[in-house]
Order: C-alpha cells, then structure tokens, then sequence
C-alpha cells in the first residue's frame, strides 16, 4: 500500500481550459503546463479523458505530442468544460483522481472500480499479487484441485480477483469488516466474472478478522492480506489526500500498527486448521517482528521477508503447517 501523495493538483487551480479537446490532444506537455491547466498534467489528463467521455486508456494522448487522436473525430461529451472544472476543483481540494473518475487500472485488471472510501488500490499490492501467482504456479498442488484462497480486508477485491484471473482453480473469498468495502469487491466481483480463468472464482463477505473463526471460515490453503498497518500514533501524518478520503479502518493499523496482523496470524495459527502459505503486505520494519511473532505458534514452518521495489522490506511469506495452538 503505497502512502505517498496520490496523484492532486495545487489547491488553486485555474478556470478550465477554453480551447477544444482535439486542440489539447496535440499540445505538447509544456504547453498543456503553459495553458495553466495544471502542475501535474498526468492527473489533469485523467480528469480530462473522464470529462471528455473518452475511455481511460486515451489519457496518454494528452502526455506524448505530437499526439495521435485517438479520438480525434469523436466529439467530446456534452458539457465536458463545466465536468473537467468541477473535477479540477475537487481535485484540487485534495480528492484522488481514482475516485473522481471511479476507476483505475490494477495488475490485469482495467479499470477496476474504486469508490470513495474503500482503498484505493496501489502499485507495489500489484508485487504481492504477483508472488502468489508464482508461488501458486510453481507449487506441486497447483493441480485441477481447487485452491481455496482467503484475502483478508479485501478492500474493492483486487487481490483475489487479480489472482483468479491470472490462474485457473482458484476459488476465492474476501473478508471485510467494511460493509462499503464488501459492496464493492462485490461489484468489481460481478465486473471481472468473465475475466476469471476456469475454475476461479471470488465472492466478498463480511467479516472482522477476528471473526473468521467463529464465522466457520477455514480450511484454505493460500491467505493473503494487506491490512491497516499505520500506527495510530502516526496516522496525523499521513497525506491530507489519503487522510481525508480514504477510510481510516482501511489505514490505522492500532498502537504499533500490527492489530489486524496479529488476528490474521491467529487465524493462520488456529482458526484455519490446514497447511497454508501467508501472504502479507505490511509497512516497513513490521515483517521481521511478524517473524518473530509466529515462533510461538506450533504451526509455524517458516517464512521469509521480502522487499518492494525501492528496496524497503514491506512483504512477508509464511507457511503454516496446520497444526493449532502455542508452543
Ligand atoms: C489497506 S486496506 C487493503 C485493501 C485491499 N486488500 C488492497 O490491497 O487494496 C485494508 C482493508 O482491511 C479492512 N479491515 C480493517 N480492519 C479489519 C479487520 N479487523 N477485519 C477485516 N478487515 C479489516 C479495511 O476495511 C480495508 O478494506
């Protein structure tokens, strides 16, 4: 979960602008800075594709002159200046682009939908993803058998749904104390049906991790979860942006910012009952005390941290051998 700014404008922006939307398609980035549109042309070319009624993938012509119009031709929506100036205001008064124009793109998946307050999903949960695949992928059992997948806090579902759709057999479920959460993965579960490979599935409930255990969720063979992981004590510091929008469950992780990740190690230690492989992505410095934490579990084989792209050690893989209770 990346904490850095997400993509704003300054808090002054300018009137939108007033020439056409094909003139902007052919304005090199200078000059699109130059028509004052904006500090960051990246966000101002999302809001502007969504306004115009363009599809997202279009944005890019607004970055890389001399640009193709890809929808050079296609007249823009109906009232597009008064959308893209409404949009640069709330964009400037801090909201992210992805929930301005409902969607952003994760791993396989286009444009999955992200709504106002569930997380909005980050590029570096993409490598999580793509460890469980190759460990899926590479692992013995990875056989017509089913595997039974568990994200726990699965926010708008990009976890198992990017899985299930990168692999056959995977049979997934997210828990979420979040019912605006559990509606959405809902949601994006009903968008991406068709994208899943044979066999895969993935269904979004509610449930605390505190509860899987009492709720009779059990006996899976992959969990994997990025939870709140933001100490409390430092959650103030956070982006105004990501402070002020996105969900604080979603976010404050509890005095040391491991409260969610100790039940998810319960769960794994006690509540599942069978040999699973974990999957966690956590903030810095957390993985090696997770670790640690997991010796005193008679179930705990061995794991391993792991780091993000930037070198910071954000990841963890343990492998439980099923087995319940303390050593
Ligand atoms: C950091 S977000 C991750 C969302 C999504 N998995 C992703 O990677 O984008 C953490 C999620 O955990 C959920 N959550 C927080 N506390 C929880 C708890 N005690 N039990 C279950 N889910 C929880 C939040 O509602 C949020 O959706």
């Amino acid at each position: 979960m990346r904490l850095l700014p997400l993509l704003r404008l300054p808090l002054l922006l300018p009137r939108p602008p007033s020439v056409s939307p094909s003139r902007l398609f052919s304005t090199p980035p200078a000059a699109f800075s130059a028509a004052s549109l904006s500090a960051d042309p990246c966000a101002a070319a999302h809001l502007l594709t969504y306004a115009c009624g363009y599809p997202p993938s279009s944005f890019a012509a607004f970055l890389s002159p001399p640009a193709p119009l890809p929808a050079a031709g296609d007249p823009p929506r109906e009232g597009w200046e008064e959308e893209f100036g409404r949009l640069l205001e709330r964009h400037g008064g801090g909201e992210p682009v992805q929930y301005l124009v409902g969607s952003w793109d994760f791993h396989c998946l286009a444009e999955i939908i992200c709504r106002a307050p569930v997380l909005i999903p980050r590029p570096e949960t993409e490598q999580l993803v793509e460890r469980v695949i190759s460990s899926l992928s590479s692992s013995p059992s990875s056989s017509p058998k089913p595997k039974r997948l568990l994200d726990i806090g699965t926010g708008t579902g990009c976890i198992p749904l990017a899985v299930g759709a990168s692999l056959p057999n995977v049979e997934a479920t997210g828990a979420d104390l979040s019912p605006a959460a559990v509606a959405l993965a809902g949601e994006n579960a009903a968008k991406f049906r068709g994208q899943m490979l044979p066999g895969s599935s993935f269904e979004a409930v509610l449930c605390a991790a505190a509860e899987l255990r009492a709720s009779g969720l059990a006996g899976f063979g992959v969990v994997t979860a990025n939870p709140p992981y933001i100490p409390t004590a430092t959650y103030h510091t956070l982006e105004p942006t990501v402070r002020e929008h996105e969900d604080r469950l979603a976010l404050d992780g509890g005095g040391d910012g491991m409260d969610v990740t100790r039940q998810v190690l319960e769960f794994c230690a006690s509540g599942n009952g069978v040999e699973c492989e974990l999957h966690m992505e956590l903030d810095e410095g957390q993985p090696g005390k997770v670790l640690e934490a997991c010796k005193r579990y008679k179930g705990f084989v061995g794991g391993r941290a792991w780091s993000d792209y930037a070198g910071r050690e954000r990841f963890v893989e343990i492998e439980w051998s099923g087995e319940k209770g303390e050593v």
